[in-house]
Parts: C-alpha cells; structure tokens; sequence
C-alpha cells in the first residue's frame, strides 16, 4: 500500500510529455501500478495518469463503479492501460463537468468527442483495444491527456463553465 502524493495544477511537471514503457511485466512497472491504484482509491478519482504522482511514463489507470463523484455515470471497466493510442471515430462531442485529482474542488465542463477507439497494453504486454462511448470516452480521453500535459482546464471553452464543485448549478 501505497498512497503517492498527487501533483497538482501549476506543477511544471504536469505540462510535460511523458514516455513510452519499453519494459513490461517488470517489478518496477507493478510498483508503479500499484501506487497508482492505491491513490487512486484513496482519493475516490475515477482515473490516474502516472504523471500525477510524479513518474513521466505512458500509464493511466481508471475505472467507475458506483462512484460517489460520479453518481450519474455509467460503469467504467477496471483498467491498466500502458501506451495508449486514441482514434476519435466521430465528430460528434458530448459535453461534461469534470473533475481531476490534479485541480481539487474544481469541476469544469469540457466538449469531447463522445465515440473513440483505444487501445494500449495490459502489464504484461498483451494488447487491449475497445470502443467507448459517452463517459466511459470521456475518462479515458481525460486519462491519456495527462500523458501528454494536458489538463481539462486548457480544454474548457467557455470558462464561466469552469468554479468550484460546491458552488456550480449542473442544471445549466
Ligand atoms: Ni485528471
């Protein structure tokens, strides 16, 4: 067990690129992964790039069951995904609020494209590939934006969509 701290917003090293694992099923691989579950768990977050506590490589973790943050939202697989690639399959987007472990007590309401196929590889190198729609695609395209120094702020487009959780009337 292993809670990491987790890096927030304004840390320089959330805005970098991070880099591909070139070796899988390795000790410092489940490490990794592991404390990025434990994190996760501990802080109710429906997903985590290894990025956010710290390790600059190509590693998220998500997953949804019944999440208190997320209560409207529809089950989200457990999963490990290392390397992954998006192919947006539509153009057609769908708006949400969202939230990140990285920006505590905000949410923000971001436009996505709603229909993707993702792929990427398990921890032992074997490679899983799907096609999410709606939130299911929303968390993972939040995920892999971590990878790449991106956080869900830089995305909102119109920022009097963007405060605290407390405060923001999702009916808007
Ligand atoms: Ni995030």
């Amino acid at each position: 067990m292993a809670i990491k701290p987790v890096l927030k917003m304004g840390n320089p090293e959330l805005l970098k690129v991070s880099e591909e694992v070139s070796h899988f099923s390795s000790a410092e691989l489940d490490e990794l992964i592991t404390d990025l579950r434990d994190t996760m768990q501990a802080l109710n977050g429906a997903g985590i790039a290894a990025p956010q506590i710290g390790v600059l490589k190509r590693v998220v973790i998500f997953g949804v069951s019944k999440n208190a943050r997320y209560p409207q939202a529809e089950d989200v697989p457990e999963t490990i995904l290392i390397n992954p690639d998006i192919k947006t399959l539509t153009e057609d987007t769908d708006g949400m609020w969202e939230g990140c472990l990285s920006v505590p007590g905000m949410r923000g309401y971001v436009n996505r494209p709603n229909k993707i196929r993702y792929s990427g590889y398990t921890p032992e190198g074997q490679m899983i590939e799907r096609v999410a729609e709606g939130f299911h695609a929303t968390v993972v395209q939040h995920e892999c934006d971590h990878l790449d120094g991106i956080l869900y702020p830089m995305r909102i487009e119109d920022m009097r969509l963007f405060g605290f959780e407390t405060e923001i009337n999702r009916e808007r």
